[in-house]
């Protein structure tokens, strides 16, 4: 599943030490193995050959230019979700027509940005936002291809900050309205509405919710068929999970095997835009314990990676396993309940509570697991902390993907007056 296992007692990712690297570069530190990138994305590829999806790994989940560059060398397209996340895609080289933007709020200039690039095509989010698009293109002499984002309802029974595809939820648009904007399509002159797209959130570890998706949305395209309205794409969205704790995603070919017999009904073009399955497993925060405090209620092992460098605890509650880089069988056995925290001015900041761990003492080093997703992608400047080094480590190859940010940094953009 991944490419981060204890050699003896040393914890590695794929054949390089972590403990080297943690010295080598300093901490907070994120190790990714490149190997498991391609696995997943290989993984994912396979179990969908039959129908040969376009596959657009989702930028936001971790969009470091070594990441995207390597999926795009395996053939991957881009979702994107904004002005900078295009960017990153140009840069890597990632054919245009294997691009996707996503977005409830696409400002005009990313818009036409986007037009002038000739992405493969936006995922529409509302009808103003349809309007725009159509205002923008006429401007600028194009077609513009779109694709309608459909919120079909559903419960995907994950987090509800994650959860995308209610209708409480600001994500795309219901199926009575989306039928009346194919009614009155022509009224866009510039656009060519070419497909769907759902996405119905993040962290879904079982089939049933995408199953009731799909079979609502085939339900709608037969409906457009009915009405002599024919499309070309289907695009799924992102969303399945992966291993944090002791949940048990499904794996690439059992999802593979619900929602395939759906998705070749259509005999439409599918699209998959995963972000999680890919990165989230894919990497670690490398993070040095600088105290153990014994407070009166509780023990903090108080480390120097902070809620800045890795949210998705203080935002989600998330539960990340935690792991020593370097592993004893006698301190197992008298392992104590701790609190993991960082050392940023918030409560919030905690990677792990009442967390049974092997005795810590200062200088030792922990792996915090499954952060390769929305862990540097969420990263701020919170304190002025400078953001964490990244590193990709390839067989015995490491390399730096991104130096850790100095203080000149943190104020490059500031004017003082
Ligand atoms: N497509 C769209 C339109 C999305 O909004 C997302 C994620 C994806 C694809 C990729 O979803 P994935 O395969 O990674 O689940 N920060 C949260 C996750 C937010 C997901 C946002 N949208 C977390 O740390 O759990």
């Amino acid at each position: 599943m991944h490419e981060f296992k204890y050699r003896k007692n040393e914890f590695c990712c794929e054949d390089v030490e972590i403990l080297s690297l943690a010295q080598k570069f300093g901490t907070p530190l994120y190790v990714y193995s490149y190997h498991t990138v391609v696995d997943h994305f290989v993984k994912l590829k396979t179990a969908f050959r039959s129908i040969n999806p376009l596959i657009c790994y989702s930028v936001k989940a971790n969009s470091n230019l070594a990441i995207l560059k390597t999926l795009v060398s395996f053939g991957a397209g881009l979702d994107i979700v904004s002005g900078g996340e295009l960017f990153r895609a140009v840069t890597v080289g990632c054919p245009v027509s294997k691009i996707v933007y996503a977005s409830v709020g696409k400002t005009s200039y990313e818009i036409e940005e986007a037009i002038k690039r000739r992405i493969l095509f936006f995922n529409v989010e509302s009808i103003p936002e349809l309007e725009n698009i159509n205002c923008i293109s006429k401007r600028l002499n194009r077609i513009t291809q779109v694709s309608i984002r459909i919120n079909p309802d559903v419960e995907p029974k994950t987090h509800k900050y994650i959860t995308t595809g209610k209708l409480t939820n600001k994500f795309g648009i219901d199926f009575k309205s989306a039928y009346q904007i194919f009614l009155i399509c022509n009224k866009f002159s510039n656009i060519k509405i070419s497909g769907l797209h759902i996405h119905i959130g993040s962290q879904i570890t079982e089939s049933v919710p995408y199953v009731s998706a799909i079979t609502k949305v085939i339900e709608f395209v037969e409906q457009l068929k009915r009405k002599g309205i024919v499309l070309e794409y289907l695009n799924i969205g992102g969303g399945l999970g992966i291993v944090y704790d002791e949940e048990t995603p499904q794996t690439a070919e059992k999802f593979a095997a619900k929602i395939l017999p759906l998705l070749k009904k259509t005999k439409l073009k599918i699209i998959m835009e995963p972000g999680r399955f890919i990165a989230g497993n894919a990497g670690i925060l490398v993070t040095k314990v600088l105290y153990v405090k014994a407070a009166v209620k509780k023990k903090f092992v108080i480390v120097d990676a902070g809620m800045n460098d890795l949210i998705r605890p203080a935002l989600y509650g998330a539960y990340h396993q935690i792991l020593p880089i370097r592993y004893t069988l006698n301190a197992i056995r008298s392992s104590e309940k701790v609190d993991i925290v960082g050392p940023i001015c918030e409560s919030a900041d905690f990677f792990a509570k009442g967390r049974r761990l092997l005795p810590l003492k200062e200088g030792d080093y922990l792996a915090i697991m499954g952060s390769g997703a929305y862990g540097f992608s969420m990263t701020s400047n919170y304190n002025s902390r400078c953001r964490a080094c990244e590193v990709m480590v390839k067989k015995d190859e490491t390399f730096l993907i991104r130096k850790r940010d100095s203080y000149e940094d943190l104020i490059k953009n500031e004017i003082m007056i």
